[in-house]
C-alpha cells in the first residue's frame, strides 16, 4: 500500500511543471464566481496575464488544458473555407492542422520536418514560389513541444504575413514566461497558452489573448457551434469581471499567486531564469557526452530540451530507471517516439532539482555504458537498496 508519505517525483516533463507552495496553498480557497470577491480575482489575474503575454489587449482564463484553448483559438477566428497558411514542425503543429481542417479551413502546410523550425527567408521563399493569391489566417505554434523548437523568426514572419491582411493566431502553450514572447510589439492578433507550464501553476486551466480590433471583427462574422468556447459571450462577461460558466475559482486563485510571483521576480527575470537553467542543463549533459537531438542552436528550444538517448539504453528502461531515481521525464511523441527524451525546463525547478535531474541522467547513462565500474557501483546500491513502498516510486 502506498500511503503517499513521500515527496512526488521531480516533474522534468514539459508540463506539468514543479509547482511553489505558495501557489499550492493558494488553490484551498473557493468563492462565489458572481461576487464581489470574484471580480477582484478576475481583474488580478487578467492583469497578471496581460503582464506575462506582453499584452494591453484582452485575455480570457478559460477552464481547459491548453488543447481548450487552441480549440477556442481555431472556432473563434477561422471560418469555413479560410486559406490558412501553417508551418509544420513538430506534433503539436500537426494537431493545429487537425483543428483547422476540422472547421473547414483550407489549410496550406509548409513541412520542415522534425528537427528545424521555420525561417522567415525559408518561409517567404517557399510560400512566394506557392503563388497564394489569398491568406486569410496565418497560424502556428511558437514554441514545438515535440521536439523541442522555438521558431525564432515568428516577429518577422508576422510583420511580412500582414501584407497579405491575414490574421496571426499563435499558440504559445509551452513558452510563455521561459522564453520571450510579446504579443502587442511582434503582431500577434489571438495568443493562447496553459497554466501548467513555463508560469508553475496547476494544470487545468488556459489563456486566449486577443489583441487587436481585426481579430474582433473576424470573430462577429464567424459562425461556430460551441457555446463553451465561444469568445463573444466571454467578452460580454469580462466587462463585469466573469467568466460565462463556472470557472475553476480556486485554480484561478493559484495562478493569480503564480502570477504574482513573476511579477515579483519580474517576467524579464522569471525568463532569465529559465535560459539560464537550459544552457546549464544541455551544456552539463553534452559535457558527459549526450548529443542534443535538435542540433541547431537557434532553432533548440529553451523550455523543452530533447536529447537523443544515451547509446546502449533502451529507452523505457532508461525512463523507469529515472523514475525510480525520483525524476519524471519525457519520452518524444509520434515519428520520433523512442529515439529522443524530452525535459521540461520551465517554472520552478531549484539549483538542487536541476542536480537531481542532471545526476541522474547521466547515473543512468553511465550505467547502461558501464563506463566507470567504481562510480556505476555507487549509484547501483542507491537503486538496490529496500524501501517501504510508502516512500518508493517503484510501484507507482
Ligand atoms: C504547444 C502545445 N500546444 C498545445 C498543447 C496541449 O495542451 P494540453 O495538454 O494542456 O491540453 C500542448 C501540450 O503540451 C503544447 O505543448
Amino acid at each position: 500500500m502506498n500511503l503517499d508519505l513521500a515527496p512526488d517525483p521531480l516533474l522534468a516533463v514539459p508540463g506539468p511543471s514543479q509547482i511553489p507552495p505558495r501557489v499550492m496553498r493558494a488553490m484551498m480557497r473557493v468563492v462565489d464566481h458572481r461576487s464581489p470577491h470574484f471580480h477582484r480575482l478576475y481583474r488580478d489575474v487578467v492583469e497578471g496575464l496581460q503582464y506575462v503575454f506582453r499584452t494591453s489587449g484582452d485575455v480570457y482564463p478559460i477552464t481547459a488544458s491548453g488543447t481548450g484553448a487552441v480549440e477556442a483559438m481555431v472556432l473563434n477566428f477561422v471560418k469555413p473555407g479560410d486559406v490558412v497558411l501553417v508551418p509544420v514542425f513538430g506534433s503539436f503543429s500537426r494537431r493545429l492542422v487537425n483543428h483547422l481542417r476540422r472547421v473547414g479551413a483550407e489549410v496550406v502546410e509548409v513541412d520542415y520536418g522534425w528537427s528545424s523550425a521555420p525561417t522567415y527567408e525559408d518561409l517567404k521563399a517557399r510560400v512566394e514560389s506557392m503563388g497564394l493569391k489569398r491568406i486569410d489566417v496565418f497560424a502556428t505554434v511558437y514554441n514545438e513541444t515535440n521536439p523541442g523548437l522555438t521558431f525564432r523568426d515568428l516577429p518577422k514572419v508576422a510583420r511580412w504575413i500582414k501584407s497579405y491582411g491575414a490574421l496571426v493566431l499563435v499558440d504559445n502553450v509551452s513558452a510563455l514566461g521561459g522564453d520571450y514572447f510579446e504579443v502587442d510589439s511582434w503582431g500577434i492578433d489571438v495568443a493562447v497558452s496553459s497554466s501548467q507550464k513555463c508560469l508553475a501553476a496547476p494544470p487545468v486551466m488556459s489563456f486566449i489573448a486577443v489583441a487587436t480590433k481585426e481579430a474582433y471583427r473576424k470573430a462577429e462574422s464567424v459562425n461556430h457551434p460551441s457555446i463553451y468556447f465561444d469568445i463573444r459571450l466571454m467578452r460580454r462577461f469580462a466587462e463585469r469581471f466573469e467568466t460565462p460558466f463556472t470557472p475553476a475559482v480556486n485554480y484561478l486563485f493559484a495562478i493569480r499567486e503564480a502570477l504574482g510571483i513573476i511579477r515579483e521576480v519580474g517576467l524579464e527575470n522569471w525568463i532569465r531564469w529559465h535560459i539560464e537553467r537550459g544552457r546549464a542543463i544541455v551544456n552539463a549533459l553534452v559535457k558527459a557526452g549526450l548529443e542534443p537531438f535538435v542540433s541547431n542552436d537557434y532553432h533548440r528550444s529553451n523550455t523543452v530540451l530533447s536529447f537523443k538517448y544515451p547509446t546502449a539504453v533502451n529507452p523505457e528502461e532508461f525512463r523507469k530507471t529515472m523514475y525510480r531515481l525520483g525524476v519524471s521525464i519525457s519520452d518524444a511523441m509520434d515519428d520520433i517516439k523512442g529515439k529522443a527524451f524530452r525535459i521540461g525546463n520551465m517554472g520552478y525547478l531549484t539549483r538542487r532539482d536541476v542536480l537531481t535531474l542532471v545526476a541522474a541522467i547521466v547515473t543512468v547513462a553511465a550505467m547502461a555504458n558501464r563506463v566507470d565500474e567504481v562510480g556505476i557501483g555507487i549509484f547501483e546500491e542507491v537503486l538496490r537498496y529496500w524501501e517501504p513502498p510508502q516512500f518508493s516510486v517503484d510501484e507507482g
